[in-house]
């Protein structure tokens, strides 16, 4: 099947929805999704969004704590037009209908949360669940426009380059993607005039995340395959708590919670941070994960407790629902007891690199959201902006995107369908799971929190050999979802280790015990293309 549209969108969290529903205003878009059109990192999101709404705070404040978080390497200019968009991007999701958390009293009604890194309540959420309610508005609107169309299920397994296929063509340029139909087994092509990777985070290239199973970095694999810019990722972050338990899957305990009064503690009940850092349990999330990962590494512990028992109980089933109820199904009663925690792989600060538009190095090409690099992190994410970056960007690409495809009026070149050459059905699937766990396991072991050389040169040497296996098996053996995110997670590790190799300094989340203090020299992006 070919489908051509103006717009193609890969991904349906609040990037993707955002960017499709704009862009849908003056032409048409295909959105592909690989699963449900609503699995997401973003319908699991539960602090909420960060963003200037209450008259005791200020631009200034938000953009001082945004580029203290992220050690020096944050773009002073994006910081800038993403924080004071930020009131702008909420008031349309209360438009579109998304009902945040009310407080009587709140100059602008909405009860505004606290999380690390942040020196004023500035987090509009909804409930513990804003993730869900943010989603699910705008999966209504987009399932209710009629220039949309969407298709579940479709796994994107590589962009569709001009170079490869138009023998005259001069500079490079994306035309789409080809994708899997999950339910057929068919590969699809996808045209289009601009096309927009929303495709989220890679926290899957990781043995334990708070991520869903979707976060496996195609995006950035893709972009990388067709030339595109990736930057900075040597840059994951560890949220510092994510409840301890073998069937748990790395459940998030939000960071609102200690934004709400609760406090670490080791196993003997003393409260540790302070001695970590003057903002204690609010310091921002890299230095809170280093202490806990210090901690546990000094105690021979499995995890610390998270003690949010000081609060009456009403309080925290009624500001953390869902946590709570979660808690409770595997035992744990946190109204009355702390929660057992340790950190987790959370979020890819760095990724496909843009420009303020969302532009990528690739005509053609757009990046938005966790799977983008647009200078705002730096080297660790202030809590609660990522959901803000995402609506910024959508905003700014979509404008960009509508503006290029009006005035540029090119005509989508003829492209060949898939070719399946002489691939095969693979009758030995375990390979792929073989695979997938070995680059999960050596990533949490030696690219983890707190790397060395000696540790990150293992991982290098591991990963070569694992590449070539998985090239091998890609070219002989038809396709399936878990083979096409194999690809993409080999390719993410190895992207993750070459750029912590490059950095021999420690800064925000980059941590080396063989280079433990910052160094101007490494004061830049690090950029690598294929
Ligand atoms: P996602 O929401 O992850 O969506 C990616 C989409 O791309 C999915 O639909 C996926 O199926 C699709 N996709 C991926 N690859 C392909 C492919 N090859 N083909 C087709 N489709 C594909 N941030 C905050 O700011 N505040 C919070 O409170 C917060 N809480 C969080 C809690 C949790 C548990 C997690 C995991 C993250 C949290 N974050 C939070 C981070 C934030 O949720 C994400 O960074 C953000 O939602 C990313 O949005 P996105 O649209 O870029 O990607
Ligand atoms: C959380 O609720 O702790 C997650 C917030 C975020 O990742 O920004």
């Amino acid at each position: 099947m070919e489908a051509r549209s103006d717009f193609l969108v890969i991904g349906s969290g609040i990037a993707g929805l955002d960017f499709a529903l704009k862009a849908a205003r003056s032409g048409t878009v295909a959105l592909l999704t690989k699963r449900n059109i609503s699995e997401s990192a973003t319908f699991y999101a539960q602090g909420g969004i960060a963003s200037v709404l209450s008259e005791e705070d200020t631009f200034e404040a938000h953009i001082k704590d945004t580029l203290y978080a992220g050690a020096g390497l944050c773009d002073h200019e994006i910081v800038e037009l993403v924080v004071r968009d930020g009131p702008a991007r909420i008031n349309e999701l209360i438009e579109l209908g998304v009902k945040f958390s009310e407080r009587a009293g709140a100059g602008n009604g909405l009860d505004l949360g606290k999380e690390g890194g942040h020196s004023k309540r500035r987090i509009v959420h909804a409930q513990d669940l804003t993730g869900r309610a943010v989603e699910q508005a705008l999966v209504e609107a987009v399932r209710s426009n009629p220039n949309i169309t969407v298709y579940e299920n479709h796994i994107a397994v590589d962009l569709i380059s001009h170079s490869k296929f138009v023998a005259s063509a001069e500079k490079e340029m994306v035309w789409g993607a080809y994708a899997l139909d999950k339910e057929t087994g068919t590969v699809n092509t996808f045209l289009a005039k601009a096309t927009v990777l929303a495709t989220g985070g890679a926290g899957k290239v990781y043995l334990y995340t708070s991520n869903p199973d979707i976060a496996t970095g195609d995006g950035i694999a893709m972009s990388y395959r067709v030339g595109a810019e990736i930057a900075n990722m040597e840059f994951i972050q560890f949220h510092p708590t994510c409840l301890y338990h073998p069937k748990a899957k790395s459940f998030l305990i939000s960071e609102a919670v200690r934004g709400e009064g609760g406090v670490l503690r080791l196993k003997d009940g003393t409260a540790f941070m302070k001695a970590h850092h003057p903002m204690a349990d609010l310091a921002p999330r890299d230095i809170v994960a280093r202490a806990i990962d210090r901690e546990l590494k000094k105690s021979g512990d499995d995890c610390v407790y998270l003690d949010i028992t000081s609060k009456p109980a009403s309080f925290v089933k009624d500001r953390f629902p869902n946590i709570y109820a979660k808690c409770l199904e595997f035992g744990f009663d946190m109204t009355k007891e702390p929660l057992p925690v340790v950190p987790a792989a959370h979020y890819t600060c760095g990724g496909v690199k843009t420009d303020r538009d969302g532009q990528t190095s690739v005509k053609g090409l757009y990046a938005i959201g966790e799977t983008a690099s647009t200078g705002l992190h730096g080297a660790n994410r202030l809590a609660s902006n990522s959901l803000l970056e995402a609506l910024v960007f959508a905003e700014r690409a979509s404008n960009h995107a509508v503006e290029t495809v009006k005035s540029e009026k090119a005509e989508i070149p003829s492209i060949p369908a898939w070719q399946t050459g002489g691939a095969v059905v693979s009758e030995e699937a375990v390979v792929i799971t073989q695979n997938w766990d070995e680059i999960r396991r050596f990533m949490w072991n030696y690219v983890g929190i707190v790397r060395t050389d000696k540790r990150l040169e293992r991982a290098e040497r591991r990963m070569t050999l694992l590449k070539n296996e998985i090239n091998e098996y890609y070219w002989d053996f038809t396709i399936t979802n878990n083979l096409v995110e194999l690809r993409n997670i080999a390719t993410v590790a190895e992207l993750i280790i070459k750029s912590a190799r490059k950095r021999k300094e420690s800064r925000g989340l980059h941590y080396n015990i063989d280079y433990p203090e910052r160094d101007e020299k490494f004061l830049k992006d690090t950029i690598i293309t294929i």
